[in-house]
């Protein structure tokens, strides 16, 4: 039931976005018209100069959950379903596999060759300028780890891929493990944080912030001072 939803919550977004491109609107930019504001440029090929602007519609949590949320679902699914087999009529269902789900619009390894591009492709979602984290912090796009992290999703991606194209379940297996690692690599750092106010902290950043909500002996005063000197969230203050 998960992928079933996520599927369904990827078309939407799909159906969402054209909608936003192609309804003439033309809404300035999230940072702002002057454009020499602190976005920094992106990694890769110039922009082209006509067309809607490249910019963030969600933050990277509604990101994560649209694309790849259930994109990976449906690599994961291939260790134990094979997407080649042939399908039984009923859709969905306890225990069916996500590529029996829609069976009749994308389907088999397809699916899961698309699935894997998708991967890929929300690396150049995350690495667009201006897009904020839930808690309302800018993505870390200039911290090396974080893009170390990014381009390993893209790896991960264009490996499955290619284990995709070879219609093979034990490089699927593998590839599967090598997608859930490079998930976990960004995750570890920028969101399974203590709370929330953390996610989206370079790591040096949370522990020397945490350190100071942490020593009883200074007042208020000094940490709060402290706390904005070294650019740490307000709610860092309140943490335990
Ligand atoms: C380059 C870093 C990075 C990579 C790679 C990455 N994520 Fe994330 N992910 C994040 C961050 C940061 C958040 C928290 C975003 C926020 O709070 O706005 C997040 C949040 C999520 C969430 C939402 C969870 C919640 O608590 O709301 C899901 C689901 C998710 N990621 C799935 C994945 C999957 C699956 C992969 C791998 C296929 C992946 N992510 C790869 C950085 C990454």
């Amino acid at each position: 039931m998960r992928i079933v939803r996520g599927v369904l919550a990827t078309l939407a977004l799909t159906v969402a976005a054209a909608a936003m491109a192609c309804g003439g609107s033309s809404a300035p930019p999230a940072g702002g018209a002057g454009g020499t504001g602190t976005a920094t440029p992106a990694p890769g090929a110039a922009a082209p100069s006509g067309g809607p602007k490249q910019q963030p519609y969600a933050n990277l949590a509604q990101i994560m959950r649209a694309l790849p949320f259930p994109s990976s679902n449906i690599i994961f699914d291939t260790q134990s379903h094979d997407p080649g087999a042939k399908k039984e009529a009923k859709e969905g269902g306890a225990g069916a596999g996500a590529s029996a789900t829609f069976a009749n619009i994308y389907t088999g390894w397809p699916l899961v060759e698309h699935s894997a591009l998708a991967l890929a492709e929300t690396a150049n979602l995350i690495m667009i300028p201006g897009r904020k984290c839930q808690n309302g912090k800018p993505v870390p796009l200039d911290q090396p780890d974080f893009q170390k992290a990014a381009q390993g999703l893209v790896d991960a991606g264009l490996a499955a891929y290619k284990a995709a194209q070879s219609k093979n379940q034990e490089q699927m297996v593998e590839v599967s493990n090598t997608v859930a690692e490079a998930c976990a690599a960004c995750h570890e750092v920028y969101r399974d944080t203590p709370t929330d106010a953390d996610r989206c902290t370079p790591k040096a950043k949370q522990q020397r912030c945490r350190l100071l909500t942490l020593d009883s002996e200074w007042t208020n005063q000094h940490v709060a001072s402290l706390l904005r000197v070294g650019g740490c969230a307000a709610e860092q203050h309140r943490a335990p």
